[in-house]
Order: C-alpha cells, then structure tokens, then sequence
C-alpha cells in the first residue's frame, strides 16, 4: 500500500471454487502466505529440479532476484456471503458501490471473492507471481480476471510524479505515507470503526477505467491544461510554477478535475482525501474502430470507501470534464485488505480464525 509505486502491476481476482469449505479458505491462505513469503525474497514457490515432476515454481523469473516484489490481497463482498459462515464479519464498509452516472461496468471483469495485486519493478516478475499463486491456489480458487497496468520507472531523468497516458503527472497530490496521522485518518481502519479483523488494514477501490486518447490528442493543449487545472509539462497547479506548489482552487476551473476531485473546502474534503496508486494499461488496438484500448487502472486506498471514493466520484461523474468527456469506467472493485502478516502468521487469521 505504502510501497513507492514500482513500475508493473498485475491485478488478479479470482473466485472461490465451488463446494469448498471455510477450512479450505485457510489451507488456501496458508499456502498463499508462503508461496507470497518466497516470492518476496526472489526463492521458488516450491520444488522444482526433480526431472520426474513437473516443476512447482514455472521459473521464468528465476534470474530476477525480488525486484521490489509486493503482494496485497484483499477480500470481496461475495466473499461474506453464505459458504464461509463470514456474513456477520463483512465490514459496513465494504459496501456495494453504487451505479455511477456514465458507468459502462463488464461484470466478467469486476470483483470476485480474494483480490491478488502484484506489484514489481519487471514485468515477467509480476507474471510470475501470479500465475504462480493462481497455480498453487489451484485446488480452491480460479481466476476470475486480470489487469495488467504499467508506469514510467519512478526514477525518470527529469524526476516529478510519473506520467499517465493523457501525458499529465499522476499521483502529486497523494497523502504523505510518511505522515502517521494522516495515514490513520485516511488510510488505515482504526479500531472505532472496526471489525476487529480489519484493524490495522484497509479498503482497495479498483476501476478499470478507458480513455479517448484520439479525442485527447486532437483537443488543444488550453483544453487539456484546464481539464486538470494544471500544466501539462511541469505538472504545476494553475497559477503555481512547479509541481507540488500549493493548489488554488479559486484560479481552476470549476469544471477541472483537481478541484472537483479536492475542492479543498477544508477538513471536510481533507477527511476524503485517498491514497492513489494507479497504473496505465495498453489492451492494445481496436481495428474496427480505428481506437487505442487503453486507460488508467485507478487503484486507491482509504480507510472508508463510502465518505472518501464514493463521495469523490459522485462529484467527478457530475462535473468533472475529464470524467465526462474522455473517460469510461469499465470495470470495478471493491476489497477490504486486512493487515499485513508478520511471522508465523498467514494472510486473513484474525477474519478466520
Ligand atoms: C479518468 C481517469 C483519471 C485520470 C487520467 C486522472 C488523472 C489525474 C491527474 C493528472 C491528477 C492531477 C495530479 C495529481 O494530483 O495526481 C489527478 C488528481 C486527482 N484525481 Fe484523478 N484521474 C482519473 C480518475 C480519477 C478517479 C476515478 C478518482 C477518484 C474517484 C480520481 C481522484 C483524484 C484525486 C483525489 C486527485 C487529487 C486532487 C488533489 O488533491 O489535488 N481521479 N488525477
């Protein structure tokens, strides 16, 4: 969550196979926390040199090493419903998010029971890790759909916030990760909201989300920089010089996304504030349509999804220019990610135990 972006991501969610049991659900954490334990440190998943067996780890990582490997997983409404006996425990915060205006959401590629985000500085590590874990999962869970995504490496030559593919600086106004009391106001679950088991944790809010690139690309630079309400080269807000000077909503426009996205209204807006971590994606060429396939996989943090993305989107799908008039969002998730596992432990204890 807090990890500074690495430069791939794949998003896995998969699917509780039928007819498994709550003791399934564990021995599928288990293995996962072990398999997520050596992929972490760049060893195999498993054994892998007998010439007999197949080998358990499918090696094409082998070379690697780590490479700033993470894994976050989290955990889907439909997780809490009937089979696992885990109604009672879904968090009032994982609720279903609403239908928002322009939604054009694909079922088959939104939610899913357990949510896997792989994040590593080289793309065959990030595949690996996945398809290893869907490989060990296999007896309990199948992919229900994946998302690949990629960002500039985060040490670019001219430095600054890396660039989305409308060609703006992306993620300049996060939260400080460094910063503990805004962390625990808006990213981690603290212990008055609970449930217990998600103490410590927090919400993930997935949106596959299409962009008109060859609408972008013909509209005239003014239109693109009021859009944001920032400049495109240096990232800087509307009436400032360099990225990170301070925003002045009074000097964007009303319709821009940075101030309908923060209206800096004070410690109401402050409280909304969340953690984005998002990724380009390239799904490559429609030929029928003469159009990129291509977007941003927002990916965001927060402690209550409900007063902070909810709230947020609901104004973007109103008034934003950039919501209305270049982007569709195309495939949603919402996952509570409990806290992370320290030795001995594995992934979800506190939720099954
Ligand atoms: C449609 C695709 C999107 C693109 C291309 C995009 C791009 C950007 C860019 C370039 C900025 C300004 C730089 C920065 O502060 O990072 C920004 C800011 C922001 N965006 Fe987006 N964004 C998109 C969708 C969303 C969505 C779906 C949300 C949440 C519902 C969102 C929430 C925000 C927030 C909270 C800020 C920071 C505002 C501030 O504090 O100044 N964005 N976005």
């Amino acid at each position: 969550v807090t990890t500074a972006p690495q430069q791939y991501v794949v998003l896995g969610s998969f699917n509780v196979l039928p007819a498994r049991s709550r003791a399934d659900l564990i021995s599928l954490l288990k293995t996962w926390t072990a398999a997520i334990a050596a992929l972490t440190t760049g060893v195999p998943v498993g054994p892998s040199e007998e010439r007999e067996n197949a080998p358990v780890d499918t090696g094409e990582s082998a070379d690697q090493g780590p490479s700033r490997l993470t894994v976050t997983v989290g955990f889907g409404a439909s997780l809490f419903d009937d089979r696992f006996g885990l109604a009672m425990l879904r968090p009032p915060a994982l609720a279903d998010l609403p239908v928002f205006r322009r939604d054009s959401l694909d079922p088959t590629k939104s939610g899913g029971d357990i949510a896997v985000q792989v994040c590593a500085d080289r793309q065959i590590v990030v595949e690996h890790a996945l398809r290893n874990l869907a490989r060990v999962g296999r007896d309990f869970v199948a992919l229900r759909w994946r998302r690949n995504g990629f960002n500039e490496p985060l040490s670019s030559p001219a430095g600054g916030s890396p660039r989305n593919l409308f060609g703006f600086r992306d993620g300049t106004s996060n939260p400080d990760t460094s910063d503990d009391a805004v962390m625990q106001r808006n990213v981690w679950v603290p212990a008055s909201d609970g449930p217990a088991w998600m103490v410590g944790g927090t919400y993930q809010v997935y949106r596959e989300v299409h962009l008109d690139i060859e609408r972008w690309d013909d509209s005239p630079l003014g239109d693109q920089e009021d859009t944001f309400g920032r400049y495109k080269l240096s990232g800087a807000p509307y009436g400032g010089t360099k990225e990170h000077d301070v925003v002045d909503v009074s000097k964007l426009p009303a319709t821009s996304h940075v101030r309908v996205a923060n209206p800096r209204t004070g410690p109401e807006s402050e409280a909304e504030r969340i953690l984005r971590r998002g990724y380009n994606f390239d799904d490559g060429f429609d030929a029928s349509m003469s159009r990129y396939r291509a977007g941003l996989a927002f990916i965001a943090y927060q402690r209550d999804p409900r007063r902070q993305f909810v709230t947020i989107q609901q104004r973007l799908a109103a008034t934003d220019e950039l919501t209305r008039t270049y982007a569709v969002h195309t495939a949603s998730g919402l996952f509570a990610v409990p806290p992370g596992v320290s030795q001995g432990d594995h992934i979800g204890s506190l939720l099954l135990q």
